[in-house]
């Protein structure tokens, strides 16, 4: 009777807990209210494909339509991904500063393995991949480019000297040859620019065939021109492999980014292998071929098509000759700060990177300007628009108009709106390292041309081709040339 009793009570007690535990835990749901993740907007589209539809017509097309409505934080649904728009410093600079191991490109530009070949880049974890582009940024410092400028200098002498006294051109077609010759002169090397050229430039030309819009979906689709780009990367790898072990049999040295890799080691001691060597070349021609061809070419464009800055820099020449004689060099490139300006500002209206990506491995928050917080959870690929933010009216005065003096010191456009506010480049951790390679490139070529032709635009202005994987020129830009020298006075 006595154990009945204790039972009872052992039994009560119990019920009593879970009860308590059971109220407790309604009381806390119903309640104690829980902090709920701020999801940024979605952008409206029809069901399953429609986030699809509406980014495969133009991401520029759907940001224009979507920012107005959605502000700087914004999501779109592309199938079974995410992908939330980050636009404007306020909000970017997380995706510029953040740590590979929360925010990493590895994924996101994954597709450019087949052509850049394996063990390089992306193709590497980020303990490797740092190592790798500390070569880049020793083979472009500024002891290098001086030597390289001399070199740019002369291929643009040579260049338009077979030009003539007097013709038409299609400038963009020009620019792009001519900038392929000078990166073979100071990338690739002197082998293969004196010797090797056309095999080469015909052995990028597939590679870059090679790398298609569905290329980012399925980069090995056994689809034609991906079977091109294949052959043309192990082709490529036995041309290099033949230079890098001359090179290394006679032990002579080259002042050129091929003998900078071949020199590379990494932390434990090891030296760069040849596949390596060449896959790093073919990285460095990638990030800075059609990048700074299409730039010289929209900057030609926008000085033939405004007088006003057309004699700014045309003035800007005349004092550099009058002090520094016809010489041009490192240091007297850097002087010319009207042509840099209009050069940045040519690229500010038009980025060749139109959109940047990063995958997120992180939960993480961002504030706008407007005050709001948006939590971003992890699993989402992140992007943001040089082509779009790079027009912000918050941040630039009639962001649509070419103005270059929106940089001349007493306005500084992009600084005074802080970081992130010119991302043609990029910025923070992942910023462009051939930055001063490409402004020394662009301005040696339009020194020369200013210095020694009168030009005349003879196409119309031309219009922007968003369909190409490196947004630049559509169509032919014609322009009349005649010789002449500048007259100083
Ligand atoms: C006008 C010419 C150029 C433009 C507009 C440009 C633009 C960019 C942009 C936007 C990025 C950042 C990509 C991202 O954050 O996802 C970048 C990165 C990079 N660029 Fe350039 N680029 C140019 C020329 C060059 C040249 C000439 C080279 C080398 C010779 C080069 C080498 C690189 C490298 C190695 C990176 C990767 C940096 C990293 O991830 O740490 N670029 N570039």
């Amino acid at each position: 009777m006595v154990a009945m009793e204790s039972d009872s009570k052992f039994l009560n007690v119990g019920f009593l807990i879970v009860a308590t535990f059971v109220v407790a835990k309604l009381i806390s749901v119903l309640l104690i209210p829980k902090p709920q993740r701020r999801l940024p907007p979605v952008v409206k589209a029809w069901p399953v494909v429609g986030g699809l539809v509406r980014f495969l017509k133009g991401p520029v097309v759907m940001l224009r339509e979507e920012y107005p409505k959605l502000g700087s934080v914004f999501t779109c649904k592309l199938l079974n991904k995410k992908i939330t728009f980050l636009i404007g410093p306020e909000v970017s600079a997380h995706f510029f500063k953040a740590e590979e191991s929360d925010l990493s490109q590895q994924e996101v530009y994954r597709f450019n393995v087949p052509t850049f070949g394996p063990g390089v880049v992306f193709d590497v974890d980020y303990s490797v991949r740092k190592e790798q582009f500390k070569f880049f940024t020793e083979s472009l410092k500024t002891t290098k480019l001086k030597g390289y400028v001399d070199r740019m200098v002369k291929e643009a002498e040579d260049y338009f000297s077979k030009w003539g006294d007097s013709g038409e051109v299609d400038l963009k077609y020009e620019l792009e040859h001519l900038i392929i010759l000078t990166a073979s002169r100071c990338l690739l090397g002197e082998e293969v620019r004196n010797k090797l050229f056309d095999d080469v430039s015909a052995l990028f030309h597939d590679l870059d065939n090679g790398m298609l819009p569905i290329s980012v979906l399925s980069p090995y689709l056994p689809i034609p021109a991906h079977r091109r780009r294949d052959k043309a990367r192990k082709r490529l790898a036995e041309i290099f492999a033949n230079i890098i072990s001359s090179r290394r049999q006679t032990g002579k040295t080259k002042d050129d980014m091929l003998q900078c890799f071949m020199d590379s080691k990494y932390k434990d001691g090891r030296q760069t292998t040849e596949s390596e060597v060449t896959g790093l070349l073919i990285a460095a021609l990638f990030a800075g071929q059609h990048t700074s061809s299409i730039t010289s070419t929209w900057t030609g464009a926008y000085l033939l098509h405004y007088k006003k800055y057309m004699s700014a820099v045309l003035d800007e020449q005349k004092n550099l000759m009058q002090k520094h004689g016809s010489k041009v060099d490192h240091d007297i490139l850097s002087e010319m700060v009207v042509l840099r300006r209009c050069i940045k500002e040519a690229l500010r209206l038009h980025p060749p990177l139109i959109m940047l990506m990063r995958s997120s491995h992180s939960d993480f928050s961002v504030k706008t300007r407007e005050g709001k917080e948006y939590d971003i959870p992890k699993g989402h690929i992140v992007a943001t628009s040089p082509a779009f933010a790079n027009r912000l009216q918050y941040i630039y005065k009639d962001p649509d108009t070419f103005d270059p003096d929106r940089f001349a010191p007493e306005r500084d456009e992009d600084k005074v709106a802080g970081a992130f506010s010119y991302i043609s480049f990029g910025g923070g951790r992942h910023g462009c390292l051939g930055e001063p390679f490409a402004y020394l490139q662009i301005t040696a070529i339009w020194s020369h041309l200013l210095r020694n032709f009168e030009l005349e635009l003879i196409s119309p202005f031309p219009e922007i081709d968003w369909n190409a994987m490196v947004v630049g020129v559509k169509g032919k830009v014609m322009v009349r040339y005649k010789h002449r020298e500048l007259p100083i006075n």
